[in-house]
């Protein structure tokens, strides 16, 4: 199954339909002259919008680690602000937002957007085996220059660490099971393939071969939302950009985070309610509970799409928009 032969999504078929994009330019509040980061260029389609609002006095710097989007993106924005020098391309994890943007000499930013997880192509392309639509390797790497694919997880991983993934990065309730069952299966026949992977989860879960999954969510989702995150290592990668994200935004500046599951928006609304309400000093803990607040929210409950976005836009039904404004700096460490 994992030697069928494959045919590359072509460039002229690279679509990704920009998620909450009115909203998210909206609650940004950007200026002439800023600098603006999008830590998730994808194919450029807000990337553009930031870049028309800081006109061109301002900054536009973009990470994205998947060549492929960021070639293409390149070629978007050329396209449409033909004479613009103002943008920096990173090639790279935002996990490394401070290093890479000191590098470019910049120190303090005026605000951020994360619009994180897959773009269409990644679905559309099952070469890149995100999806178990059609059959495609086990890889699921957003950087292909990443050592780490699906395939060495699903076939060396320890049992244990399988449990672990399936249960904390997919809340996969038959965790255990899947990962026993797998652990036994690729003794004799490895998994290379999406397809045979989530057949072998279906069959697992519902009991034996012939018998077929009858609700909504296939049975192997789950498993595929947790492999996914794990090989890209995305939830800490997450926690620390916000952690630089916070420190590098000037006062006044403001964060807009795109999730697309509950694990994710869980780790945006703790980091800000932590700073919203930090810790106290020790002259504060006298009088008070906690600190000033270093962020306050723009969006006390998250923007979600309209009914008419989500229906031209499938992918973007499980979208949640939060945005923060810096308001104090952190307290030195
Ligand atoms: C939802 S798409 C962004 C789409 C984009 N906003 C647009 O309008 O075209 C997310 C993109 O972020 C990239 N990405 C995900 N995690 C990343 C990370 N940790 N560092 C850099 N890029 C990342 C993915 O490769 C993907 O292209």
């Amino acid at each position: 199954m994992g030697g069928t032969l494959k045919i590359p999504l072509s460039e002229a078929n690279m679509e990704h339909v920009s998620v909450l994009k009115n909203d998210v330019e909206k609650l940004l509040e950007l200026k002439k002259g800023e600098i603006v980061v999008d830590a998730t260029l994808g194919l450029g389609g807000h990337a553009m919008m930031l870049l028309k609002n800081v006109g061109k006095t301002g900054k536009l710097i973009a990470f994205e680690q998947d060549e492929r989007n960021l070639k293409e993106a390149k070629k978007r924005i050329k396209e449409f602000a033909k004479e613009v020098k103002n943008v920096f391309y990173i090639s790279d994890n935002f996990r490394y937002l401070k290093k890479r943007i000191t590098e470019i000499g910049i120190e303090k930013i005026d605000a951020i957007l994360f619009d994180l997880g897959l773009s269409s192509p990644h679905i559309d392309d099952s070469n890149r085996g995100f999806s178990f639509l059609n059959d495609g390797p086990l890889d699921m790497r957003f950087d292909e220059r990443n050592p780490l694919t699906a395939e060495i997880v699903v076939n060396e991983w320890k049992e244990e660490d399988l449990v672990k993934i399936f249960y904390e990065y997919g809340e996969e309730k038959y965790a255990r099971k899947i990962a026993r069952e797998i652990c036994s299966h690729r003794k004799a026949e490895k998994f290379t393939s999406t397809l045979q992977l989530a057949n072998f989860i279906e069959v697992t879960v519902c009991g034996g071969i012939g018998k077929r999954w009858k609700e909504k969510i296939h049975p192997a989702t789950r498993v595929f939302q947790a492999l996914r995150i794990a090989v890209n290592d995305e939830l800490k990668a997450l926690s620390d950009a916000l952690d630089q994200a916070a420190e590098m935004l000037n006062i006044g500046g403001r964060i807009a985070v795109i999730s697309y599951h509950s694990l994710e928006d869980r780790i945006v609304k703790q980091f800000f309610k932590e700073l919203q309400q930090p810790q106290v000093t020790m002259e504060e803990s006298i009088y008070r509970n906690h600190g000033d607040p270093i962020f306050e929210p723009i969006t006390r409950k998250p923007i979600v799409p309209t009914d008419e976005e989500i229906e031209q836009n499938r992918r973007s039904r499980s979208a949640k928009l939060r945005v923060y404004k810096k308001v104090r700096e952190l307290p030195q460490s």
